[in-house]
């Protein structure tokens, strides 16, 4: 049966999507059985179609490519122009929604709207953005089980490294008692980029200009992008229903080149370390800067790289090391719980 998705957000995530859609399709029907349609997309700023039969995705890469926007999409019989994100989710013909849209962190909106729109019109939900799963997720796990949709969110975390799916379909029946990792590029690329020399302020500039870093910087310089990540692995990894204040969290701003220098002589490198241990009914929960010796696995992720260490009884410390950004690999992470949908595995 063919999947039909809606894409709230035409970024570099959508884009990103819509080209692996694009160029893998034939593999993707043949290889994994996976046939999806792309029949509508929303975007506040670059405009919305909608067509019941699908729409041609070269097509409305090309006009974005070209205009940044998506007026000069050619004109089609039974093609919607217009319509909003809300319109999209309740009137469209899709089985998910890809909600991808420019989403605030702290608040969560209006992803977190759009997920309950969705959930009560019976639609499935995909998205990446951090925000609802870290601020709302007993709420719209809730939702989505009343209404028997699904909703998934692996590119939350370390983009498409499995660092959610590993765990919980390879991993079932461990008990995961300790985690320790990576969760931010760009503050990984700061300290690297740092330890070969450059200043704090060169080095942010380069993650900026690398597409690493947050809108606002600060999320990431600061420990709370990696704070989020670390309440939703927390959450759904660990099963501790924690919140993101409770998750301490430092940042690296403060770190100078002299810092970097006396951790090098010292044999040891600065990570921002996210971790979460649990000791009977006591959780320790932090996100802050470690100097950790060379021969400490976390010590060789170097640039925007991420890394996530579970800690489990049966199978003892399994470590997975991954990209935590970047537009394929955030398209691929939409990709594969789209996949899992259509197998009815997630
Ligand atoms: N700003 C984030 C990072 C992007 O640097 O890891 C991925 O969430």
């Amino acid at each position: 049966m063919t999947h039909k998705i809606a894409l709230l957000g035409f970024g570099v995530v959508g884009q990103g999507l819509a080209e692996i859609i694009e160029e893998k399709g034939e593999s993707l029907r043949s290889g994994f059985g996976f046939d999806a349609k792309i029949v509508a997309i929303s975007d506040s700023l670059k405009g919305s179609l909608y067509h019941p039969e699908g729409l041609d995705i070269s097509k409305a890469l090309q006009a974005v490519k070209e205009t940044g926007k998506l007026d000069s999409y050619p004109e089609t019989p039974g093609l919607v122009r217009g319509w909003d994100s809300f319109q999209t989710i309740r009137e469209s013909n899709a089985d998910t929604i890809v909600e991808i849209t420019f989403t605030d962190v702290k608040t969560g909106q209006p992803a977190i709207d759009h997920c309950k729109a969705a959930f009560e019109s019976k639609k499935n939900v995909v998205m990446s953005n951090k925000g609802p799963v870290s601020l709302a997720y007993q709420e719209l796990a809730e939702l989505a089980g009343k209404n028997d949709v699904r909703w998934g969110f692996e590119g939350t975390v370390m983009s498409g490294t499995p660092a959610l799916r590993m765990p919980l379909v390879s991993l079932a029946g461990n008990t995961i008692s300790e985690m320790r990792g990576i969760l931010n590029g760009t503050t990984n690329y700061i300290l690297t980029k740092m330890e070969e020399g450059l200043s704090y302020e060169a080095a942010l500039a380069e993650a900026q200009a690398l597409g690493y870093a947050e809108a606002d910087p600060t999320s990431d310089v600061e420990g709370y992008d990696a704070q989020y990540k670390a309440t939703i692995l927390a959450n759904i990894v660990m099963n501790i229903p924690m919140k993101r204040e409770e998750v301490e969290c430092e940042g690296i701003s403060h770190l100078t080149q002299q810092d970097i220098q006396w951790a090098k002589k010292e044999g040891k490198r600065w990570k921002l370390i996210a971790k979460c241990i649990k000791d009977g009914e006591k959780v320790i929960a932090k996100v802050g800067p470690e100097a950790i010796p060379l021969t400490d696995p976390l010590a060789g992720v170097l640039g925007a790289q991420n890394a996530i260490m579970y800690n489990c009884d049966l199978a003892g410390p399994i470590t997975l090391i991954g990209a935590g950004a970047g537009r394929k690999e955030t398209g691929f992470s939409i990709l594969i719980d789209l996949i899992n949908i259509s197998r009815g595995q997630l």
